[in-house]
């Protein structure tokens, strides 16, 4: 802890900050992660006005990152340099997408999938599992995490994604013998030595249509990287790739999930469908929305 300030003192500070503008809640995010001040004791403030908070680092430091995403739509996470996300604390900077809250559901559901039966020849193997467009690592390092003592791949065509996923997938942060190698490149193809056993494959691949990455908030839009987000003309050209190869890639009974935009399940299960995969399923996320689909290659 930098600094101490009395509980009256960080409200009013709190206040001020708010009166040129900006959303509450993103303050206090700011004052949880970066202050070192939790939303629950920032609550119990109001009423303990008398209080000694112990701050992580100082006021002015924190007025001046508010400063910095209040006026030029700089994301907090990267201010800050780490975003939650499940029970993880991920590094992140400019040049890899910040992982969203929607993307968790996808562990939920490679966890939900029965297994693919192993090969008679192969069951000594440990699992083998991949994740498309790895950007911070967050889907590779909460599939180590799920499934220890399995091999993870992690797959991503920039390098300054690899970095920072690199960063979070300290083999420290995995359970003992449990290894994701890091590999650069597109989709499948620097997965190639590796096709036909692949039983487990996520992706959050760039899904939103051009048109509508113009319109997005700038906070995104300025500063998270294009290739992270754009899918091209109707945002389907990387799941038309993933889905294209998939039957080749994954093992017999092997499961692809994809995360895609709000309104494209049913042409995400037809490209599915045309790569030849089996047991084609759309998922809704936590509002209902279908957002992610599932399908296996043919046992
Ligand atoms: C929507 S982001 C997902 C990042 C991360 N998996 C997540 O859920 O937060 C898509 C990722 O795909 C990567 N990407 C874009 N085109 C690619 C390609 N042709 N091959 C591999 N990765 C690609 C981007 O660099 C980005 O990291």
């Amino acid at each position: 802890m930098v600094a101490s300030i009395n509980a009256t003192a960080l409200l009013h500070w709190r206040r001020e900050q708010l009166r040129a503008g900006g959303n509450p809640a993103d303050l206090d995010w700011l004052l949880d992660l970066a202050g070192g001040v939790s939303w629950a004791r920032q609550q119990r403030l109001r009423l303990e006005p008398t209080a000694t908070v112990q701050l992580a680092c100082d006021l002015a430091r924190l007025e001046q990152l508010w400063r910095r995403h209040r006026l030029e739509h700089q994301p907090l996470q990267y201010l800050v340099g780490v975003c939650p996300w499940r029970d993880l604390e991920l590094r992140v900077q400019p040049g890899v997408l910040i992982p969203r809250q929607e993307t968790e559901l996808l562990i939920e559901l490679a966890l939900a999938q029965p297994r693919p039966a192993a090969a008679p020849d192969s069951e000594e193997l440990p699992m083998l599992w991949a994740d498309l467009g790895t950007g911070s690592g967050c889907l590779a390092l909460a599939l180590a995490r799920a499934f220890p003592g399995s091999r993870g791949l992690a797959v991503d065509r920039s390098a300054e994604a690899l970095a920072v996923a690199a960063q979070n997938l300290m083999p420290a942060a995995m359970p003992p013998g449990t290894s994701v190698g890091l590999l650069q490149g597109s989709w499948w193809e620097p997965l190639h030595p590796h096709w036909g056993q692949l039983h487990l494959v996520l992706s959050n691949p760039p899904y939103i249509p051009t048109g509508v990455w113009e319109q997005l908030d700038p906070v995104v839009r300025l500063h998270e990287p294009a290739l992270a987000l754009d899918g091209g003309q109707d945002g389907l050209d990387a799941i038309r790739t993933i889905a294209a190869g998939a039957q080749r890639a994954l093992a017999p009974g092997g499961w692809l999930l994809l995360e895609h935009h709000h309104d494209q399940g049913p042409a995400a299960a037809e490209l599915l469908r045309q790569g030849g995969l089996v047991d084609v399923n759309n998922h809704p996320d936590l509002e209902g929305q279908q957002r992610f689909v599932s399908a296996r290659r043919s046992p």
